[in-house]
């Protein structure tokens, strides 16, 4: 049995509960870490919470640029969306805080690493597969998903041991989010029929009334400018979620498929980042030869896949980041996005190793497409399918 062990720590009711279930009920000691992903909340109030828990010590690590430049850029490199349309949110600051848990556990000598998720969800896989993957020698504990308390055993708990906890009986939703971000569950979406009550939008009310426009810079694939402006990841991110936020666009309502098996509404907003892929997306649209392109496309949904999946440290996704890097290698160049109430949308692009050709597109005067070429090259691209017609198809006699 572990003798200390380091909790990923929220704050919230479950992983307050979990520091004192955990030393009652497992005889260990308990480091708390909390990470700042770029969430909405603050963590000011932790340390005390943690301690007062009865923790032995308690860590927190502002991993926001961190997690920009090695988490997110590495999905918007991919265009990484789960399904065709959730862009990672919660499935992305997981593999993160898992390797911060075990660079604390080498620093405080621990010998297992806890988290707090229930038995239903993703997010334990991707925190223990995580740990599988770094740290195999860890002992991981899951207190949430063995205690079997309902939430108002859980309040229960907190008040008989005086655990400093803000909850009430009835919460609504669950919620997760960072500056990728934000999922909201539960409540009315449990039913997929109803329409999520406007209450629950947090990121995307829309405040802006006048059409405006702003140009992304990309460099090999990763934005770095806004209006010519240099910013680093992180800001940037955040800085979009308040501009595309602003005219309420960025919300995605679905019915996910979970790794554990279960089919599972959500509700997602995510300003920043979905306007950042459309637009990385239509870049490499003037950047990518045509085959290179299409593999990816092809690529992009099993890279997404692996990383809900709990499979971030795992020797494919390794592999096919070397492909995708270098596939960006030319992902250099600017897209012009408008914004209008509830509406985000590319109107252009320009690159400067752009393969759009004008002489080769266009059908005025300076056209040098040799149409004449294209009389041999149509009349055997058909032949096989003439042929098929005339034998078994519709020519045949
Ligand atoms: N369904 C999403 C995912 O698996 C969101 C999970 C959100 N987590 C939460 N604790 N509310 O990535």
């Amino acid at each position: 049995m572990a003798k200390r062990v380091v909790l990923a720590y929220s704050g919230g009711l479950d992983t307050s509960v979990a520091v004192r279930w955990m030393i009652e009920n497992l005889g260990v000691e308990v480091v708390c870490l909390s990470a700042d992903v770029g969430q909405e909340g603050t963590l000011a109030g932790n340390r005390d919470k943690a301690l007062g828990a009865g923790a032995i010590a308690y860590e927190e690590l502002d991993l926001r640029a961190v997690f920009a430049d090695e988490y997110i850029a590495p999905v918007i490199k991919a265009n990484a969306l789960y399904e065709d349309k959730y862009p990672l949110v919660s499935a992305l600051s997981r593999p993160l805080i898992a390797a911060a848990q075990v660079d604390v556990a080498r620093a405080y000598g621990a010998d297992g690493v806890a988290h707090g998720c229930t038995g239903k969800g993703n997010d334990q896989v991707r925190f223990e597969v995580s740990y599988m993957a770094l740290a195999p020698d860890l002992e991981q504990l899951a207190p949430v998903r063995n205690w079997g308390f309902s939430r108002e055993d859980s309040i229960d708990y907190a008040a008989r041991h005086n655990i400093p906890v803000g909850a009430t009986k009835e919460k609504l939703y669950s919620i997760d989010d960072n500056l990728w971000g934000r999922a909201i569950e539960c409540g009315e979406m449990e039913d997929p029929w109803a329409e999520p009550p406007p209450g629950v939008w947090q990121m995307t009310q829309a405040t802006a009334t006048q059409r405006t426009e702003f140009v992304l810079g990309f460099e090999r694939g990763v934005p770095v400018s806004i209006d010519g402006e240099s910013l680093a990841l992180h800001l940037l991110v955040a800085r979009l979620n308040d501009l595309v936020g602003s005219y309420g666009w960025g919300r995605l309502d679905m019915v996910e498929n979970r790794r554990v098996g279960i089919k599972s509404r959500e509700t997602y907003e995510a300003p920043g980042a979905l306007a950042i892929l459309a637009a990385h997306a239509d870049l490499e649209s003037i950047t990518l030869e045509r085959d290179l392109q299409r593999e990816k496309i092809r690529l992009q949904h099993r890279y997404a896949e692996l990383i809900y999946d709990g499979l971030w440290f795992s020797p494919l996704k390794e592999a096919l980041d070397a492909f995708v890097d270098s596939s960006q290698e030319h992902v250099t160049g600017e897209v012009r996005l408008a914004l209008e109430p509830n509406r985000c949308w590319v109107v252009g692009r320009r690159a400067e190793r752009s393969l759009y050709d004008y002489g080769l597109a266009t059908y005025d005067a300076a056209d040098r497409f040799r149409h004449s070429d294209s009389e041999g090259f149509v009349r055997i691209w058909g032949l096989g399918v003439q042929t098929w017609s005339g034998i078994q198809g519709p020519g045949a006699p």
